[in-house]
């Protein structure tokens, strides 16, 4: 008979202590930016001043073994039982618990940290709560490649890092699904974030152009590239084949030129030295010669004509 009674008392008591003494959560889950500070909140009540002295917060994150974050007991702060991952990086907001508020802030922010935590607080009574904290790393840039292969193929590259693993889908101008074609590696490092690398090989005409998009389904965000076949590379190959045509059309030009000239200079030549025997041969001189200028100054159906009747 004393056993239960005791069990009813205690139970009683028990209840009356949660009734008067409840911490609460006011967020459940924070959502953060790797790198970035974050500061979690409890509330407790306090009625009146506080009692520093009467008061012990603690907060630790729920991994496979527990990680003490953060202790303060009986007015005490110990950081001695302060789990590595955390060192350097914690502050608990002191002035703020005269307010009944325990604010633990994270600064720098790492991947690591992601998961459940708990905020425990004794003043008086006891209680707690449980937060979750989520760490994301955006894929917020997306460095891209085009490179001919030759032909009319090309090999489009699309690169960025973030967190948690992304696929990469391509698409091309009608958003036809070509993931099948493209080649996607991921790569971590010891800060955890992903490095991915996706290489799309195609066949494509010029001025088209292509998508890839880093999708982030765990974060349900989307990151996209368009990348153009044309411009650039192929305007390079565009210009040089130009220049290169305009190249032969000069040299073709220059030797017809000149073997127009030599023509109208031997015919001048003959001219001559069937009136004036000329003893240079100089073709510097020739070349001044007024009827090689003629001759060249004329357009091409004249100068055959000029050239014959001289
Ligand atoms: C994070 O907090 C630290 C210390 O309070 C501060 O120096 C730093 O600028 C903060 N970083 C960001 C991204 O707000
Ligand atoms: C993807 O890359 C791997 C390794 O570089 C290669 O063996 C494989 O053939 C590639 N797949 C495609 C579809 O290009
Ligand atoms: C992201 O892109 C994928 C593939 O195109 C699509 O299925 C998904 O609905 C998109 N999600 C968001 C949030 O835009």
């Amino acid at each position: 008979m004393e056993k239960p009674l005791l069990l009813y008392i205690f139970l009683l008591y028990w209840h009356f202590l949660n009734a008067l003494f409840t911490v609460e959560a006011p967020q459940s889950l924070y959502t953060v930016e790797h790198g970035n500070n974050v500061t979690m909140e409890c509330t407790f009540p306090v009625n009146g001043k506080l009692k520093f002295g009467d008061l012990s917060v603690s907060w630790e994150k729920k991994d496979k073994l527990k990680k003490q974050v953060y202790v303060l007991l009986k007015g005490e702060e110990d950081f001695k039982s302060q789990h590595s991952d955390f060192r350097g990086r914690i502050k608990l907001l002191k002035e703020n618990l005269n307010l009944g508020q325990s604010l633990l802030q994270i600064t720098d922010v790492k991947l690591r940290d992601a998961g459940v935590y708990r905020c425990l607080i004794g003043y008086g009574g006891a209680d707690y709560k449980t937060i979750n904290l989520r760490v994301k790393a955006p894929y917020r840039t997306i460095t891209q490649g085009v490179v001919s292969t030759g032909g009319n193929k090309w090999k489009l590259t699309c690169k960025s890092e973030g967190y948690p693993q992304a696929e990469v889908i391509w698409q091309n101008r009608e958003y036809e699904d070509l993931t099948d074609k493209a080649n996607t590696s991921y790569e971590t490092g010891s800060d955890q974030l992903y490095r991915v690398t996706s290489t799309l090989t195609i066949k494509s005409r010029t001025d088209e152009i292509f998508y890839c998009i880093f999708w982030n389904k765990e974060l349900q965000e989307n990151t996209s590239a368009v990348l153009h076949i044309a411009d650039s590379a192929d305007g390079v190959l565009w210009t040089e084949s130009r220049h290169f045509v305009g190249a032969i059309l000069i040299v073709t030009a220059f030797f017809g030129s000149v073997l127009l000239v030599m023509l109208c200079l031997r015919k001048a030549r003959a001219n001559k030295d069937n009136r004036t025997p000329v003893a240079t041969s100089s073709t510097a001189k020739l070349s001044k010669d007024k009827d090689t200028y003629d001759c060249r100054d004329a357009s091409s159906e004249d100068r055959e004509m000029k050239c014959k009747y001289k």
